[in-house]
């Protein structure tokens, strides 16, 4: 018990535990040590971004998949879903949508879809950049050569997502089918922060076969990799997976992981995900309150959103869609945080 203590002490303290530590942090958790570190991690929060939290317009324009991951509703061995791209006009149409409502970040997510050839994508992104100058670009799709990366990079694309999904390699293989491995995920990520992103990498809590040792590697990698974004949530299944049966992870366990990742790392962005929203009522209130400071509405068409399934239930109405704005904005108000559009750029570099 008193190590317990201890351990939150010396986390708040130093922003670090070694593996051994965060073990023993993990494991011996209880309801007042919990309650502890929540209250340091938004403390540590405030002092470095205040009230503020960063809204990203997310624009999921793409559920065709080459991969077949196998938590993934998304995956191409998934027949039941319809699948769907949106045109560059459609995208652009987003952003015009998002920038009039205030968002100065878009996030293009999609699947792993070869349609969208360097040479598309890097159209798609000049186009955003010069329609909307002083906004942000963020990209999230996945696995691309170095090559492809510099491309994405030099056609003005200024952040990007990948996560890493865990950091144990036997874990990872039991999450990904043979074609995919480890260390091209791991590559993948060292070749976008040396190109320049503002790179952010995350993992799911929760995912089958997942331990607490699994866990550590997680907090230890992210430790190393100062990553300049976070993301994390619960994995949630999907009926069309293997992993169909599989529970899912715990919202207690996620947002605590969030109030440890913001003290290993206190100027890291770090969104309360869709995820922890569709798992839990209020999830997205509950994650800023352990440390979280982004929320990224979704600006996609309806029908686009509706069949960007990745998990079973997944939210995208309410304050989970741009038209729900306002009442997103009131309930982060109602926790004393202020909804911000503005870039919102790391702090990391800093
Ligand atoms: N449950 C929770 N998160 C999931 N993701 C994919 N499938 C699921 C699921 N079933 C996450 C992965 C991926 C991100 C886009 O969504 O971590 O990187």
């Amino acid at each position: 018990m008193k190590k317990q203590w201890e351990l939150c002490e010396k986390l708040s303290e130093t922003h670090d535990l070694n593996e051994e530590e965060l073990l023993s942090l993990l494991t011996g958790r209880t309801p007042e040590t919990d309650e502890y570190l929540r209250e340091r991690a938004c403390e540590e929060c405030l002092a470095h971004y205040g009230d503020q939290v960063f809204l990203r317009g997310l624009i999921e324009f793409t559920n065709f998949c080459k991969n077949d991951c196998l938590y993934c509703g998304i995956r191409k061995g998934n027949s039941s879903i319809k699948r769907y791209r949106l045109t560059e006009g459609e995208i652009l149409s987003c952003g015009e949508y998002g920038y009039e409502l205030g968002f100065r970040t878009f996030v293009l997510q999609g699947g792993e879809d070869p349609y969208f050839s360097d040479d598309r994508l890097c159209r798609i992104v000049s186009s955003l950049k010069s329609r909307f100058p002083e906004c942000a670009v963020t990209l999230s799709v996945g696995e691309r050569t170095k090559e492809s990366y510099q491309k994405l990079f030099q056609a003005g694309a200024d952040r990007y997502l990948l996560r890493h999904e865990t950091a144990d390699c036997a874990h990872y293989r039991r999450l990904h089918p043979p074609e995919m491995s480890f260390e091209n995920r791991m590559e993948c990520l060292r070749n976008l922060r040396e190109i320049g992103f503002q790179t952010g990498c995350g993992f799911m809590v929760g995912s089958p076969f997942q331990t607490p040792e699994a866990l550590v590697k997680d907090l230890r990698f992210l430790k190393a990799f100062q990553p300049h974004m976070v993301g994390i949530g619960p994995f949630l299944p999907h009926k069309d997976t293997p992993f169909r049966d599989f529970p899912k992870g715990s919202g207690e366990l996620t947002v605590f992981l969030l109030s440890v990742i913001r003290l290993l790392l206190p100027r890291v962005l770090l969104p309360a995900t869709t995820a922890l929203a569709t798992l839990l009522p209020e999830g997205r209130e509950l994650g800023i309150l352990h440390g979280a400071n982004v929320v990224m509405p979704n600006l996609s068409p309806d029908d686009a959103k509706e069949n960007y399934t990745l998990y079973d239930h997944k939210l995208s109405s309410g304050q989970e869609a741009a038209q729900g704005l306002i009442e997103l904005k009131e309930s982060l108000q109602k926790i004393g945080r202020t909804a911000t559009g503005m870039r919102g750029d790391s702090l990391m570099d800093l």
